[in-house]
Parts: structure tokens; sequence; C-alpha cells
């Protein structure tokens, strides 16, 4: 049984999952040993996500921040996804079984939750730690998850290509130009959205096109345009991986959150960062294209940039945690 300030501490922590346009698509409801976790359909996105599948995910990450949040505190959990089928909504049910002391692996998890972050700007040129892919996948795998580094030159080429034209469709798009201006905060107090400052700057010289959040029109006047006369950037080489599931519905989305929870925090404790890549997914015919051009069996949930940071992230604004959770 946990009460109202320890169920908080744990919900602190699941509000630091990363969630698309930082929409923090959640609420919970904590009772004694039991915390459970529903999306909020007063922030959907109908034009980036009209299925509802990254806030499912978005979701699921939470899902698994509040496991790693529980361990640490030296509560061992486990988690029924879609616990109602008749409540669609409530994704996912955490519940503490028992007391256990927190393993060394728990308590550098929980440290990563607060020094994670989307890291959009450009990685630096070396390679990913020998065997982080290898253990990422087995991590994945947990959550029935499978992990596809993106290493071929003919995989890399498809996702570029289909990268790009996502980004070129989205962008023509009014409606998904308004969600995103929507979204998009100047201010850096901000409790959700996307801040300006968390944008890079400048030109990319990269295969693997970050998301114009300010582009097409929607905000021409947050960033600053380049000179003409600057010098070309330097050329791009992230890892990048792909999260994918047999099945395609919501107790796969949850599952996949909460994978892709688990290998942020990984990514993170070894020192490196991630930003997704996801403009090649939020449409069926992309995600339909993506899984024909790259032969996959099953369904792409995730596309991740990995590398180690140039620079210090900015850290994104969170509701206060009275908002989104109820204690009963
Ligand atoms: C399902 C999902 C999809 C996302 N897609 C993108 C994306 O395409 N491009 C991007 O730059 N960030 C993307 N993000 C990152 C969110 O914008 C980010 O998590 C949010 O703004 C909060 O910031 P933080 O991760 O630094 O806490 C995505 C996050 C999730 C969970």
């Amino acid at each position: 049984m946990l009460d109202q300030a320890q169920w908080t501490q744990v919900v602190e922590q699941a509000v630091r999952a990363p969630s698309i346009h930082n929409t923090q698509p959640w609420t919970f409801t904590a009772s004694g040993d039991r915390l459970e976790v529903r999306r909020d359909t007063a922030r959907v996105l109908p034009a980036i996500d009209p299925t509802g599948r990254q806030q499912v995910l978005s979701c699921g990450v939470a899902v698994q921040f509040a496991v790693v949040a529980l361990r640490a505190s030296g509560c061992t959990a486990e988690v029924e996804v879609l616990p109602d089928p008749a409540d669609p909504e409530h994704l996912a049910t955490v519940r503490v079984l028992g007391r256990a002391e927190p393993s060394a692996a728990d308590v550098r998890a929980a440290a990563a939750i607060g020094a994670r972050h989307t890291d959009r700007a450009p990685f630096l040129a070396e390679p990913l730690p020998a065997g982080l892919l290898d253990q990422l996948q087995v991590e994945a795998g947990r959550d029935g998850v499978w992990l596809k580094p993106i290493g071929r030159v003919e995989e890399e080429t498809a996702v570029a290509v289909l990268l790009d034209q996502g980004e070129q469709l989205e962008q023509r798009d009014p409606a998904y130009l308004a969600e995103l201006q929507a979204w998009l905060r100047t201010d850096p107090d901000a409790p959700d959205g996307v801040p300006v400052a968390s944008l890079p700057t400048g030109d990319r010289a990269t295969n693997y096109v970050v998301r114009d959040f300010a582009g097409g029109g929607a905000a021409p006047d947050v960033l600053p345009t380049p000179a003409d006369d600057d010098p070309p950037p330097p050329v791009e080489h992230p890892s990048v991986v792909l999260l994918g599931t047999a099945a395609d519905d919501r107790p796969a989305w949850v599952r996949a959150g909460m994978a892709l929870g688990r290998l942020l925090l990984t990514v993170t404790d070894a020192g490196l960062a991630a930003s997704p890549l996801t403009q090649a997914l939020d449409q069926g015919w992309a995600r339909n294209r993506l899984t024909a051009r790259l032969g996959l069996v099953g369904h792409p949930q995730m596309m991740l940039r990995l590398g180690r940071p140039s620079g210090t992230p900015v850290t994104s604004g969170r509701r206060p945690v009275g908002e989104v959770l109820r204690v009963g």
C-alpha cells in the first residue's frame, strides 16, 4: 500500500516520459497498491496521430517510468496492459507486489529518468559503444518488441526517402501545421508543448530529416535563418533504430512504449541521447511503405536517432502532478 505522497513521487517520475508534441496525454488514478494509467482524450492530435497510436505509445513510456520509480523506491511491481476490454482508454494498471531492495541497475535507471531529454541537435561523430545495440535488442524483446538497426545502405536510403516524403507531405497539410503551431512554446516555463529552445537551428547535412517544427510558415519568426555565407554543416551519421511489434493494436502500442522507455533509460545511462524521427510513421501510408521497403515482419512503431550529445539539451515542461493524478 502506498500513500498519497509515495504515489505522487512515482507519478512525478512517470510524467517525465517523452510524449508526442509533449502533449502528456495521460491521467493516473492511484489507490492502495494500484496505479491506473489512462489516455487523456482531451489532448488528442488528430492530424499527426489520427489513430492515437503515438499517444498510447507515449503513455506506455510513462507506465515503464512508473515501474522504474517503484523499483528504485524498493517496491516490486507488475503491469497489466489493457486490463478492461470495456475501457480502451484504461491502458495499464501497475500493481505493487511487495518490497525488495533495489539493485544498482534499478537505481541507475531511475536516475536516468531525470537526465533523459529528446536531443534534436547533431550528435558527435562517434560510433555507439560496442554491444549497446545488442543490449537494446534484448531489452526490447522483454516487452515482445523487436529492434532493428538501420544499417545497410539500401535501408538507409529507403528510410531517408520516406522521412523526406513524410515531412514534405505533412508540411503541406494545413491541419498538421496548425497542430504544430498550437503545441510550439516560446515560453521556456510552459508546462507542456515543444519549447522553441529545444529545436535545432541552422542547416543540417543528414539523411535523416529531423521534424521541422517551425517550418511551412507555421512559426516563421521563432528560429533564425542561416546566413548565405555560413560554412556548410558537417555531415551527420547518427545511428538509427526502428522498434516494432508483431501486432498493431493498443496492447502492442503500450508495450512498444514500455520498451521505448526501457531503451531510453539505458541509452541515457550510457551517456547517450535519442530523438524520435517519426515522420515516416505518422500516417498509415508511410508506415505501410516503410514495412514494404524494409521487408519488415510486423509493424514499425518508433524510429530513433541515437548518439552522443554535442551540447546540453533543453528540458521541456511538465504539467503539475496534481493535474494528472487522483489518489483514491
Ligand atoms: C511517440 C512520440 C513521437 C515523437 N515524435 C517526434 C518527432 O517526430 N520529432 C521530434 O523531434 N520529437 C519527437 N518526439 C519527442 C517529443 O517531442 C518530446 O518527447 C517532447 O517534446 C518532450 O520532450 P522531452 O522528450 O525532452 O522530455 C516524439 C515523442 C514520442 C513519445
